[in-house]
């Protein structure tokens, strides 16, 4: 592992909290619960960490993640995922969590949303680790179940920051959440969403126009259509781009044809992020180190790329100058 990388200040903007439920976490709790899973141990679960396309790694990450039943359940997950990022002085977090994945389990909102608060509220006084949590809508859902949860979200409203979209991108375009994000918007919340993916660059378009976010999760597909990209670049709107993810994901056949260093270079604000670092074989040390060693990026490049996660941040302007 690089020294520079290791030490270089970060900042994390797109982390599924979910897909941070190492292997063994997922044993843990599923002893815990009395739950039998379909994999013999760790390692066969593990083994099955190999993916084709977002669908085939979406199966998986929701039945991992379906051994969360219990406030302290949903706490455990968290404090492991932040003892691990302020292991890599990663010193502030933005977290999406997939309400709509436990509450059809019938798992209450409230256990969910607590035993986060709590370990974010832990990190805080434990490590001075600042955060914000992102309520993240099931675009395979109705948009009705969308508008469900923010209603659920009412009573918690003070401990969320924004909402975004996640899930199978395909098929599912921005167009369907409008109604859901304009309440939304209503409410106070910031607004971000996943798109292109594995979707093309028109979804990037219709979640800026008609969802009205101020960042886009991943956001790779831009890389087609440069008249979008120097649209993205005039505007300083973010990408919370995920190399590893993308690697695994099978949106990009190498990492040396990832578009990392060609949007940054066409200056966009593009962030580096993990996305489901327990899945996709890294946190956020691996996937910077993966922009070093497989697309070439510089030091220099690599330091921009952090500095670009503290100006897309939701942090304080002094907030930000601290951490600069
Ligand atoms: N949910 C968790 N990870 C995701 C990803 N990379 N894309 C869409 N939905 C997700
Ligand atoms: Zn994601």
């Amino acid at each position: 592992m690089s020294a520079f990388i290791e030490q270089l200040p970060k900042v994390e903007l797109h982390l599924h909290i979910e897909g941070s439920l190492e292997p063994e976490l997922v044993f843990a709790l599923a002893r815990r619960n009395g739950i039998t899973l379909d994999y013999p141990d760790e390692s066969a679960l593990r083994a099955a960490y190999d993916f084709d396309d977002l669908q085939s790694f979406l199966n998986i990450y929701y039945a991992g993640m379906s051994v969360l039943q219990t406030e302290q359940d949903f706490f455990d997950m968290a404090h492991a995922y932040l003892a691990r990022a302020h292991g890599e002085n990663v010193r502030h977090v933005e977290i999406f969590f997939d309400p709509q994945a436990h509450t059809d389990r019938g798992v209450p909102f409230s256990v969910v949303i607590t035993g986060l608060h709590r370990a974010l509220e832990q990190a805080r006084h434990d490590w001075g680790m600042s955060s914000r949590l992102i309520l993240s809508f099931l675009r395979h859902l109705p948009e009705a179940s969308a508008i469900d949860t923010l209603r659920q979200a009412e009573p918690f409203r003070h401990w969320l920051a924004g909402v975004g979209l996640d899930s199978a991108e395909q098929g599912n375009p921005p167009e369907k959440f409008v109604r859901a994000y304009a309440l939304a918007r209503e409410q106070g919340y910031r607004l971000v969403a996943h798109a292109g993916e594995e979707g093309p660059p028109q979804y990037i378009r219709d979640a800026l126009e008609l969802l009205r976010v101020e960042r886009i999760d991943h956001g790779v597909a831009a890389i087609e259509d440069p008249a979008l990209m120097d649209e993205l670049a005039a505007a300083r709107i973010p990408l919370t781009v995920c190399p590893l993810s993308n690697l695994k994901l099978k949106v990009v056949d190498s990492m040396a044809d990832h578009p990392m260093a060609k949007l940054l270079q066409a200056g966009l604000c593009v962030t580096v992020n993990s996305d489901d670092p327990a899945y996709f074989g890294g946190y956020m040390n691996a996937n910077f180190l993966a922009l070093q060693q497989g697309l070439g990026m510089t030091d220099r490049e690599l330091l921009q790329l952090a500095l670009n996660g503290v100006e897309a941040s939701w942090l304080s302007p002094e907030e930000k100058t601290l951490l600069m």
